[in-house]
This record gives structure tokens, C-alpha cells and sequence, in this order.
């Protein structure tokens, strides 16, 4: 290793970073991590999928309770109220734990955590809270942050971004999410299921962008259903603080006639943006792209030899576990092992109720690539979505009209992020619909669904 420090440096403890550190140091390669938070887990565990998934979870149980949906299964409560003192806490003691968790990991594998913002001072040497460090090896894994909407100040007390709107202190009255993607519709979730009156202004003419068209009007019915209130083809030209609350002005995107929305809450989720500020890229001879991402080759390295990037900070879709696939990728083609992802084959998943997941291409992108056939099968139909009395949604096979091959799927179901899985799997092995057809499923399950639009593809499914 002559005069470096480390084999390899990650800057970032994110779910790319601290699984690239790890997995490098299981390698064997002397590794260390460097991360300017006080905890490790990067934006994941500390503000984002654990925290909003503790809130997900619990705010669920609190609206069964509430709406009458417990009692209709026999379960009476005679007097129940919220509590959102514990229910922060229970969030709080997920990301407590699992950032803990990272630590421990990192102890166990000798990986050791360099506490402090990390900057280049050339292509092998960075420093760290002063200390210059030299490793043969760097992978850049900074993630994301919020991208901010021009002229909008976040306060964090009316007008919040998706940190702050984990902790809101009180349930908001009336509550305006700028963007109907999956920050919007997870975090609105949450606080309208416990007595907020969400309003969702999107730019777009629907919500969740980039999904399969079908689903995404279709969840948009559910979440009106819900109580959500949508502005589509909307766009907010002003959010000033109002009292204790904000008073917002928005106009049709195309113009015209401008309307002002009272909030007591308002949450800015329009996308989030590479975090390469203040890195000091230039002395490491980098340049990020238009859109301000790192850009690497099929092994996640740069244009710069022995610098590396993966997760949020490099192009692809912002997720935790495609961040984490490449942590590993990246970590065993740095030990001169082959690591691959598939980014064709990246599942997404919204955790509202009920979920949305998708993966492979949406019916859209799929008609582009030559001539298709589309199965479908309601949740209404799966026998065990009926005894949950969860009847919500469909599942949608594409297939390849050819050769069968399965390009995409995409569904709304209670547990679709679970059921998602399965597709991916499939499609990883190259699976045909007939071969999903074929597969016995065990009964009664949601994934029964699967296995029946994987049917309706070619012939037909049973229990429609
Ligand atoms: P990050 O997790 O952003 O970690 C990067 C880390 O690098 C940070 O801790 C940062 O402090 C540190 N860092 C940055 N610069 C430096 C520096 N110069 N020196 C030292 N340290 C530095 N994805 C999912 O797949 N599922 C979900 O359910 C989900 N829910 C989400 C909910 C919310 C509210 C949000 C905001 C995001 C959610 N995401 C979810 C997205 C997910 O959090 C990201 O895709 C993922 O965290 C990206 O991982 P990463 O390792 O690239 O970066
Ligand atoms: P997003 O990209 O999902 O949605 C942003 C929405 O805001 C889009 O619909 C966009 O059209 C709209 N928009 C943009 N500018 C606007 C404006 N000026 N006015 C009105 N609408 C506007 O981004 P979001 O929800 O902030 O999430 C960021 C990222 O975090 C996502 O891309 C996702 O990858 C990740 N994430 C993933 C989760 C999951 O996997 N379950 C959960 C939460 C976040």
C-alpha cells in the first residue's frame, strides 16, 4: 500500500456508502468511511425511508383504530386518542437503533469511521476535521438532499422540508405538500390518516411521475378516496408565512387565473438534488454533469482512475437499494472481483396504503420497444386481499409479444413493495409470463395476484 493510509475511503455512510465500506472490508481491503453526521446510515436511517416508515406504520394502525376499520373486524375500542409524543418515539428508537447498527457493523469489520466533513485536496487525498488522509481508492457516495423550490424559505416550523416534516410537533389543520411524488404522498399520508386535510398541488397533470400511467391514475382515485385533495397541472408561484401558518399562491401551469391556498403546514417535495458541494471536486479533476451528478462507467468509476461513485450522487433513480447494490458492485470491482447491477431491474416501491411497486418498464415505455401483451388481475379478486378487506388496486404483467419475456410490472396492493419482489426475482432470471403462470403460489396470498396477471397475459386468469 506504500505511503496510503487506506485501500479504499468512502465519503458517505449512506445505505451505498456504509455497505461499500463494509463490503470492502470483508475483502479485505483496509477501509475507512468518512460521514459529517453525528450518526451513520446516511439520509436512509437517520431522515428518511426508516423514519418515514416508522411514521407509516403507526399512523396506519392509529387510523384503523380511528376510522372505525378495527372495529368492523370485531375489534372495539372504546376510547383511544393519539399520541404523538410516543409515536416520535418509537420513530426516533428505529433510527437510533439502526444507526447504531451501522456502528456496530463497522466495529465488527474494522472499518473505521472518520468523523467529519471530507473535502479533496487531489485525486488520491482528502481531509477529514483536519486530518489529511491518502487512500489508493475513493468512492464518492455523498447522496442527496432536498432541492429547493426558488423563493420558498423552509423554516421548518410552517413551511417544511421532509426532515422536518417527520417532526411536526402537532397534527396541522390543513396541510399543502408541493408535489405529488413519493415524499408527498408517504409524508401526507402519514399526517392526513392522524386529522390533517392534505391538499397535494402538483406541476404535472398527474401525480407520481415516471410510473406506469394506469397505476398512476389509478392512485390517484384511491388517495381522492383517502381524503387527498389534488391540484393537478398546478403551480405555485408563492408560499409566504401567514400567522402561525402559510398562505400560498398558485396558478394553472399553463397560466391563467392565480388562487391563494391557507396551510398551517406546507411541505416543499419536489425532488431532491446530488450533494457535490463544497467536495472540492475540482481538485480532484471531476466535473459533474448538467444536472450536477457524478457521472461513472458500467464498474462505478469515474473519469478520474481510483475515484468511484455510487447511490444518489451518480445517475439512476434515488433509492436506497440501488445505492446499496452498488456499494457492493463498487467494493468488489475495486478487489478486482466482477460486480454488476442491472439497472433495468430496479424495483420501486410507495409505502402508502395501499402500496404502489414497480419494476422493469412501464406500458408506456414498453409499446416504444415493439408490440406487447398486457395482463392484468384486480386485487378484488385475490382472496386473501378479501379477507383483509384490503381490495384496493390490480397487478399488470407486460410481456414481450414474441417471446413472452417479461418486460415490467407494475401493482397497487396492500403489500405490493413485498409482493415487487418476486417480479424482480423473475425478471433478474429472464421469466417468461407462462413461467409466473406455471409457478405454484401458496394460498391464500396477495402473490396469488401476481401469478394470475402473469396468466391473464396469454389466456386467462381463474377467479375473474
Ligand atoms: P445518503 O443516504 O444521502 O447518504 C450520504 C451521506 O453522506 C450523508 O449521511 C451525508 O451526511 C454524507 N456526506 C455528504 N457529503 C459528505 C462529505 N463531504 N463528507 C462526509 N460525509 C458526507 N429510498 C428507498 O429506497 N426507500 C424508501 O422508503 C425511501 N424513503 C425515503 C424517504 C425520505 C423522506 C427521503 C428523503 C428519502 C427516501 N429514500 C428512500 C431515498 C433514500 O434515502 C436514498 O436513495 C438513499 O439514502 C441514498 O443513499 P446514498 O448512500 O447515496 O446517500
Ligand atoms: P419526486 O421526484 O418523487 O416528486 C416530486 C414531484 O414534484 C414531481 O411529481 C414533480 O412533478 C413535482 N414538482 C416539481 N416541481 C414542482 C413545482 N414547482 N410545483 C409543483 N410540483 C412540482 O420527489 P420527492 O417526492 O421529493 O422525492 C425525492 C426522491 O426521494 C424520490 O425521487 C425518490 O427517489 C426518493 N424517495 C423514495 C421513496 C421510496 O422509495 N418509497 C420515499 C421517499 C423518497
Amino acid at each position: 500500500m506504500a505511503d496510503y493510509d487506506f485501500d479504499v475511503l468512502v465519503i458517505g455512510s449512506g445505505p451505498g456508502g456504509y455497505v461499500a465500506a463494509i463490503r470492502a472490508a470483508q475483502l479485505g481491503l483496509k477501509t475507512a468511511c468518512a460521514e459529517s453526521r453525528a450518526t451513520l446510515g446516511g439520509t436512509c436511517l437517520n431522515v428518511g425511508c426508516i423514519p418515514s416508515k416508522a411514521l407509516l406504520h403507526a399512523s396506519e394502525l392509529y387510523e384503523a383504530a380511528a376510522g372505525g376499520a378495527l372495529a368492523k373486524l370485531g375489534v372495539k375500542i372504546d376510547a383511544m386518542s393519539l399520541d404523538l409524543g410516543t409515536m416520535h418515539g418509537q420513530r426516533l428508537e428505529a433510527v437510533n437503533g439502526l444507526t447504531a447498527g451501522v456502528e456496530y457493523l463497522f466495529k465488527k469489520n474494522k472499518v473505521e469511521w472518520l468523523k467529519g466533513l471530507a473535502t479533496f485536496e487531489s485525486a488520491d487525498t482528502v481531509t477529514v476535521a483536519g486530518r489529511t488522509v491518502r487512500a489508493k481508492n475513493i468512492i464518492i457516495a455523498t447522496g442527496s438532499s432536498v432541492t429547493p423550490l426558488p423563493g420558498v424559505t423552509v423554516d421548518n416550523e410552517a413551511i417544511v422540508d421532509s426532515t422536518s416534516a417527520l417532526e411536526l410537533p402537532k397534527v396541522p389543520g390543513r396541510m399543502v405538500v408541493i408535489g405529488g411524488g413519493v415524499i408527498g404522498l408517504e409524508l401526507g399520508s402519514v399526517w392526513r390518516r392522524l386529522g390533517a386535510k392534505v391538499t397535494v398541488v402538483e406541476y404535472l397533470d398527474q401525480i407520481l411521475p415516471g410510473m406506469d400511467g394506469e397505476v398512476r391514475k389509478e392512485a390517484n382515485k384511491i388517495f381522492k378516496k383517502q381524503g387527498f385533495e389534488f391540484k393537478l397541472s398546478t403551480k405555485v408561484t408563492k408560499v409566504e408565512r401567514n400567522g402561525a401558518g402559510a398562505v400560498l399562491t398558485v396558478e394553472p401551469a399553463a397560466g391563467g387565473a392565480a388562487e391563494t391556498i391557507e396551510a398551517d403546514v406546507v411541505l416543499v417535495s419536489i425532488g431532491r438534488k446530488p450533494n457535490t458541494d463544497g467536495l472540492g471536486l475540482d481538485k480532484a479533476g471531476i466535473t459533474p454533469n448538467g444536472r450536477g451528478q457524478i457521472e461513472v462507467n458500467h464498474e462505478f468509476e469515474t473519469g478520474v482512475s481510483g475515484i468511484w461513485a455510487i447511490g444518489d450522487v451518480v445517475p439512476g433513480p434515488m433509492l436506497a437499494h440501488k445505492a446499496e447494490d452498488e456499494g457492493i458492485a463498487v467494493a468488489e470491482n475495486i478487489a478486482g472481483l466482477t460486480g454488476i447491477v442491472n439497472h433495468d431491474v430496479i424495483p420501486s416501491v410507495v409505502y402508502t396504503m395501499p402500496e404502489i411497486a414497480g419494476v422493469g418498464l412501464t406500458e408506456e415505455q414498453a409499446k416504444q420497444t415493439g408490440e406487447i401483451k398486457v395482463g392484468k388481475f384486480p386485487m378484488l379478486g385475490n382472496s386473501r386481499a378479501k379477507t383483509n378487506h384490503e381490495p384496493w388496486g390490480f397487478v399488470k404483467v407486460i410481456a414481450d409479444a414474441k417471446t413472452d419475456k417479461v418486460l415490467g410490472v407494475w401493482m397497487i396492493a396492500s403489500v405490493a413493495g413485498t409482493m415487487i419482489a418476486e417480479a424482480a426475482l423473475g425478471m433478474e432470471f429472464g421469466a417468461t409470463s407462462e413461467d409466473i403462470a406455471y409457478t405454484c403460489h401458496a394460498h391464500p396470498t396477495h402473490a396469488e395476484a401476481f401469478k394470475e396477471a402473469a396468466m391473464a397475459v396469454t389466456g386467462k386468469p381463474i377467479h375473474v
